[in-house]
C-alpha cells in the first residue's frame, strides 16, 4: 500500500500527547512541530488514526513543501505538485484554508487564490480539458506557510476530529473535546480511579474520561472526507479500522466519574450529551456548588475547567471561588488535581503553588494546565479506590 506523510495538528502545547497516541496507534512519527506531528502510514493509518484519535484536529495527507517568498514561487511550487496522483478530473477542490508565520506571504485570501489558479493550470495540462466540473468528491486542501516554506495538505477528516457527534447543546465556554481528552491523558488517571468534575458545563471531561474507559473510539460512529475517495483509501479499509473500534469497546466497564454543575440546564445538557454517545451509565451528573464538593474515598482525581472571568461580574466572583476550590480540595484526603484555566491569579487564590504547570492554548486563549499531584494508592488498596 501506498505510504504517506500524514500531518495531524492540535492543540499548541499538546503534541506530546498527540505523539504518544500515534506511536501507540503503531505508526512512525517523523516531526513534531509547534501545533502539528507529522507521521508515516498508508490508507489503513488514515482510517485508523482518523477513527481512535481522541486529541489530533484533523489529519492531512502532505501532497509536498516549498519555498516561496512571493505569488509567483508560490504559484509555480504548486503547480509542480503531483496533484492528479490524488484529484481526479472530476474532484471539487479547493484551499479550504491559509495559515502564514513570519513569512513574506501572508494574506490568507491572495494565498488560497494564487494556489487554486495553479492547481487548476496543473490539472488542465494532465487531464487535457479546459473546464473542470468539480462534479464528483470533495478535496479541500490546507496550507501552512512558516519562514517562506508552503506546505500543503490535503484534508482527509473533513469537520474537525473533535466534533465526535454527541455535543449538540454546549455550554457558553465548552473546552473543544480533543483538549479535553488530551488533558485526561496528561494525567495519571485511570478508569479504576474516581474522577470529578465539578465545573462540567456540557460534561465533555466526564463523557471524555467514560469512552476512555470504556474504549469507544471517538471518530467509531462519525464520517470522514476521505470515505469518498476510493482510489487512495479502499472502503474495505474502513470497513476493518470500524469493526476494530467496535470490538474493542467495552461498555459493561464499571466506573465511578461525576460531573457538577451549579446550572442545573447544564446538568440536563450534560446528561443528554453522554446519552448520545453511550455512557450515561458510567457517569453521575448532579446540580451541585463547588462549595458543596466533598468525597468520603481516597486518591481521587478533580479534573476539571473552572470558570475563568469571562464576563466582567463572573471576573469579580473569581478570587473568591478559586479560594473555595482550594478549601474544597484541601478537604479531600490524598486527591490529586488538575485544572486549566487562564485566571493569572488561580495559584494565588487556591492557596497553593502547581507541582507542575503546562502551557496551552485553547484557541487564541492562553491557559495554564495547574497539576496539583496526590498521593499514589498503596498497591494492596488499589481494589478500594
Ligand atoms: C468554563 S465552564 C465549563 C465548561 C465545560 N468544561 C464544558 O466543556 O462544557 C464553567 C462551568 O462552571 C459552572 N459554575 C460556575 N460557578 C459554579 C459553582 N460555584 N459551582 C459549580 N459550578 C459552577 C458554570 O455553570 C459553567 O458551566
Amino acid at each position: 500500500m501506498e505510504r504517506f506523510t500524514i500531518i495531524a495538528p492540535c492543540h499548541f502545547g499538546l503534541e506530546a500527547v498527540l505523539k504518544r497516541e500515534i506511536t501507540d496507534l503503531g505508526y512512525d512519527v517523523t516531526a513534531v512541530e509547534d501545533g502539528r506531528v507529522s507521521f508515516l502510514g498508508d490508507a489503513e493509518a488514515i482510517c485508523r488514526v482518523n477513527i481512535h484519535s481522541r486529541t489530533a484536529e484533523r489529519l492531512l495527507i502532505s501532497l509536498g513543501s516549498f519555498h516561496a517568498e512571493s505569488f509567483e514561487d508560490l504559484f509555480q511550487g504548486t503547480k509542480a505538485l503531483p496533484l492528479e496522483h490524488y484529484i481526479p478530473r472530476d474532484g471539487r477542490f479547493w484551499v479550504a484554508k491559509a495559515a502564514s508565520v513570519k513569512s513574506a506571504l501572508f494574506s490568507p485570501s491572495d494565498i488560497q487564490s494564487v494556489m487554486k489558479k495553479a492547481m487548476v493550470e496543473r490539472m488542465k495540462e494532465h487531464y487535457g480539458i479546459s473546464y473542470f466540473p468539480e462534479t464528483g468528491a470533495a478535496f479541500p486542501m490546507r496550507v501552512f506557510i512558516k519562514k517562506d516554506t508552503v506546505t500543503l495538505g490535503l484534508d482527509t477528516s473533513g469537520d474537525s476530529l473533535h466534533k465526535r457527534g454527541y455535543r449538540l447543546l454546549a455550554s457558553k465556554a465548552p473546552l473543544a473535546e480533543n483538549l479535553a481528552a488530551a488533558l485526561i491523558m496528561l494525567t495519571p488517571w485511570h478508569s479504576d480511579r474516581i474522577l470529578v468534575d465539578p465545573f462540567c458545563g456540557s460534561g465533555t471531561i466526564p463523557i471524555e474520561a467514560a469512552m476512555m474507559a470504556a474504549h469507544i473510539a471517538p471518530g467509531a460512529r462519525r464520517s470522514f472526507t476521505a470515505m469518498q475517495w476510493e482510489h487512495l483509501v479502499p472502503p474495505s479499509c474502513w470497513k476493518d479500522a470500524k469493526e476494530e473500534a467496535l470490538e474493542e469497546e467495552t461498555p459493561e466497564v464499571e466506573t465511578d466519574i461525576q460531573g457538577y454543575d451549579l446550572d442545573p440546564a447544564m446538568v440536563r445538557i450534560a446528561r443528554d450529551n453522554a446519552k448520545r454517545v453511550g455512557v450515561e451509565r458510567l457517569i453521575h451528573f448532579q446540580a451541585r456548588d463547588v462549595a458543596q464538593l466533598s468525597h468520603p474515598k481516597r486518591y481521587g482525581f478533580v479534573i476539571t475547567n473552572p470558570p475563568y472571568g469571562e464576563r466582567l461580574e463572573e471576573k469579580e466572583a473569581l478570587p473568591v471561588l478559586y479560594s473555595t476550590i482550594g478549601e474544597r480540595f484541601r478537604s479531600l484526603q490524598d486527591w490529586s488535581m488538575f485544572l486549566i484555566t487562564s485566571y493569572e491569579q488561580a495559584e494565588r487564590d487556591l492557596g497553593r503553588k502547581a507541582d507542575k504547570r503546562r502551557k496551552i492554548y485553547n484557541g487564541m486563549l492562553k491557559t495554564s494546565f495547574l497539576q496539583y499531584m496526590g498521593a499514589k494508592p498503596p498497591r494492596r488498596e488499589n481494589n478500594e479506590r
